[in-house]
Order: structure tokens, then sequence, then C-alpha cells
């Protein structure tokens, strides 16, 4: 029957509901170009060893590139009853060369192992598209980074006001992480080097294929060791997805700060209106949904990572079908982020900061309370003494409603002896940054080596 690539042994064809089943090219079609690809390699492999003589090889190869050349025109689709991108393909390589040619050109080689190789190669395309997209977020926070060198902002760690720092540190706090992502993608890329293809269903093929000239042919660097390992391990799909979740997980981070940014209470920025929404009854708002976006994709990432794992979890060596739920997940977590990368690189990148805002809060909520322990250090205080003094500033600033730089030195005085009224000409915002400049410290010249070293790495990747 049409598009179905076995039948022999079966007296009749498969129930409605069983090929309804079955079939996948709803979701394989996208595959086709690899799989036509895959089918010219393989075609030169049957060459190789005279399973097709110049002439056959000929005329296969030229019609495989003229049906991938219609596929990407989007003239060549599957039909309703073809049962998966392989065997919709093959019947139409059959229909327009013949049986005779056609139905040379799956000797030696099994769906197994061509939908393992196709997998392979389609993602090291789509992640290598996700890396590029990835690495224009990084340029837009550094490009915000290096607008804003010098403008402080309240430093936090359970949301609660703990230590100015650079706003630029904090822009490129996100960076790293998304580079971190990028080297993910670049170290899973060798991984995913190896082709499987010619391990067949899973014991690799008696007619003397070369799976070593095929891999090359297909733009690998290797095959794969192990032809049971290579049809039915599906690892390096969830490693993807994983990379993908993570991805997505820290644009969710980076998007709940410009969520909390962009509130009147903190008041630290502004979007542009290109990158937010209103509201269809309130006239006034202005909403970040990009952000809400990111976060909320993330959750439907991390649950495509875990529902592939679960899949994966019991299955027996080799190819099960099970193997075939690997695709959806992984292509749905690239579409998604195949629109969400770019806008919250538009996001960021035009984000308008309010560095006076953010001035004015970087010393409230006693956030240098521990460059008052420091000094008390630097006058040979011992630390557990200096914490207890500086906390004892704080209560006392609480009860009066005043912040630690308001105090006089009759207040340092009753606070403790050690407080000298010279304390209060070095207590600040910008004394506290600045005297932060070990490697990876938030003093300006520190962020502006780091932001060099973000622009490095992005340069590597
Ligand atoms: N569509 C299958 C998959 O994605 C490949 C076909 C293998 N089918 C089979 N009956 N062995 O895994």
């Amino acid at each position: 029957a049409a598009g179905r690539l076995w039948g022999g042994r079966f007296a009749g064809g498969p129930a409605e509901a069983m090929a309804e089943l079955s079939r996948s090219t709803a979701f394989d079609w996208r595959l086709a170009p690899h799989d036509l690809d895959g089918s010219v390699a393989h075609a030169n492999a049957l060459l190789r060893v005279g399973l097709l003589t110049a002439e056959e090889h000929t005329a296969m190869v030229e019609e495989l590139q003229r049906m991938r050349a219609d596929v990407l025109a989007g003239t060549l689709g599957p039909d309703p009853d073809d049962e998966d991108v392989h065997g919709a393909l093959e019947r139409i390589l059959i229909e327009r060369v013949g049986p005779d040619l056609g139905g040379r050109l799956r000797a030696g080689r099994s769906r197994n192992d061509q939908i393992a190789t196709l997998v392979r190669r389609y993602l090291r395309t789509e992640l290598a598209a996700v890396l590029t997209a990835v690495l224009e977020v990084v340029d837009a926070l550094a490009d915000q980074a290096e607008r804003h060198l010098g403008a402080v902002m309240p430093g936090r760690t359970h949301l609660q006001h703990a230590q100015p720092v650079l706003l630029s540190h904090h822009l490129l706090a996100h960076a790293w992480p998304l580079l971190r992502d990028g080297a993910r993608v670049v170290d899973l890329d060798r991984r995913l080097g190896l082709s499987p293809y010619g391990s067949s269903a899973l014991a690799g093929s008696s007619l003397g294929l070369d799976p070593e000239a095929i891999a090359a042919d297909l733009g690998f660097e290797g095959s794969v060791a192990n032809s049971i390992d290579g049809t039915s391990a599906r690892d390096l799909v969830a490693e993807a997805a994983f990379v993908l979740a993570q991805v997505g997980v820290d644009l969710s981070r980076l998007s709940e700060d410009v969520i909390l940014w962009c509130t009147s209470e903190f008041g630290f920025a502004t979007l542009d209106d290109a990158w937010s929404t209103g509201s269809s009854v309130m006239p006034q708002k202005k909403n970040p949904d990009v952000a809400e976006l990111a976060r909320g994709k993330a959750g439907r990432l991390i649950g495509n990572l875990t529902g592939l794992l679960a899949t994966l979890k019991g299955l027996p060596l080799a190819y099960n079908r099970d193997l075939q739920e690997d695709k959806e997940p992984v292509f749905d977590s690239l579409d998604q982020l195949r629109v969400l990368v770019p806008a919250v690189a538009g996001m960021v990148g035009t984000l308008t900061f309010h560095p006076e805002r953010m001035a004015a809060l970087a010393p409230q909520g006693f956030s240098l309370a521990t460059d008052v322990a420091d000094w008390l250090v630097r006058r040979r205080v011992p630390f557990a003494e200096a914490h207890e003094i500086a906390g004892a500033c704080v209560r006392y600033c609480e009860q009066r409603g005043l912040e630690l730089q308001q105090l006089t030195p009759d207040d340092l005085a009753a606070v403790s002896e050690h407080l000298r009224p010279e304390l209060l000409a070095e207590l600040g915002v910008e004394a506290s940054v600045a005297a932060r400049d070990q490697r990876g410290g938030t003093a300006p010249s520190r962020v502006r080596e780091q932001l060099q070293e973000v622009r490095a790495e992005t340069e590597r990747l």
C-alpha cells in the first residue's frame, strides 16, 4: 500500500485506527530534506558496493535532488495515508522512477538508523540557530551594560536590599548563564557529530556498506561505534531538550527581573512600546508580555524535557516505537525558542533604565552595613565583633528612622567607641562599589574588564 514500507507478511492492511495511531508525517515531515540527503549518501554507498550501477545511481540521485528542491519549495508533501516521512519519500521516489530502480534504495538501511541520523543532523542545524539567537540576547545585555557603566543599583539577596552593585554587573550576571548555554550547545554538537547511518535496524548491514563513508557524505565527523546504541540511544535528544529548557529558565530569570524593574514600586526601567502590550480595558496599561511569555514558556520547555526522560527510562534495547515520541517535545522546544529568543533580545536591547531612581535606592535598607563592619575589620576589630557593632548601628537607625549614612559622630560614639567620625566620610555607595575591586567584583574597573570577557566569549562561540 501507498507510503507503507511493510506488508508482505500481512494478509490484510492495518485497521484505520491503527494507521491513524501510527502516522507521524504531521511532525516528522520537517526532516524530509535530511531524509533525502541521507538517501543520496546511501545511494552513494550502494554504488560503491555495486548494488546500483552508475546509470541507476545517477538517475536515482537526480530524482532525490529534484524531490529535495520540491520539498524546500513547498510543492511536495506527504499524502494522508503515508505512514511517516521515510515511507512517503520512498513512495514518491518509486512513483517517479519506477519500482525497479526506486525499490533498490532501501537495501541495507532501516528507518531506525535513518531516523536516528536525521534527528542528530536536524538538531545540529537548529541548535546552531538557537545559539546565534541567544548570543543576540547576550549582546543586548552587554550593550546595556556598556551604556550604563558606573550606574549603581541596590543589589539584592532574598529580594531584600543587600549591598550596592553596578547595574552593568547585574546585567552581565544574566549574560554568563546564556554564554554557558552557548558552550553547552557547542559541546553537545560534538556528540551529535557521529552518524548512526549503516546501523540498519540494530545489528548493522550484511551488504558491505561503509558507515564512515556515509557519515562523511552527510557532514558528520564520524559514525557510531555501536549499531545497537546508534539506533536506540536518545540521550542526545534529551540533552538537547535540557539545553533548550535551560535557555528557557535563564531567559525566565532575566525576565522576572525585568518584570520587577518595570513596576512603579521599583521604577528602575521602562519597556519600549514595541516590546510591550496594552490592556483591552485599562487604557493606562503597558504590560511586560515578552517577559511573561518567557517565564511561561520556561515551564513548557521543562515539561518537554521531563516528558522525554520519562519516555526513555524503561526502554529495553534496541529500537522501540516509543522512541518516536522523542520528536514532538524537542521540536516544540525549538519552535518556542525560535519565536521567544529574538523577542527577549528586542525587549532587553530597548529597555530604558532610570539610573537616578536606582542610585537613590542603592544606599537604602542599610545596604552599607557590611561596609561599616569591613571598616572596623580594617581597624583590627575582629569580624564577629564588627558584625555586632554594625548590627547595633542598624538597630539604632531603625529606632530613629535614619539610614546609616545619616548618622552623626555623636550617634556613632553612642553605639561603639570603635566607630570613629572618619567612618562617615568613607561611607557611601560609590566607595562601597569601588572597594570591591577584586576579580569578579562590582568595582567599575572590574566590571569594565568583565564586559571585555563577555565580548570575547561571545566572539569565541
Ligand atoms: N517514525 C519512527 C521514529 O520516529 C521511525 C520508524 C521506525 N519504525 C519502526 N517500526 N521501526 O522513531
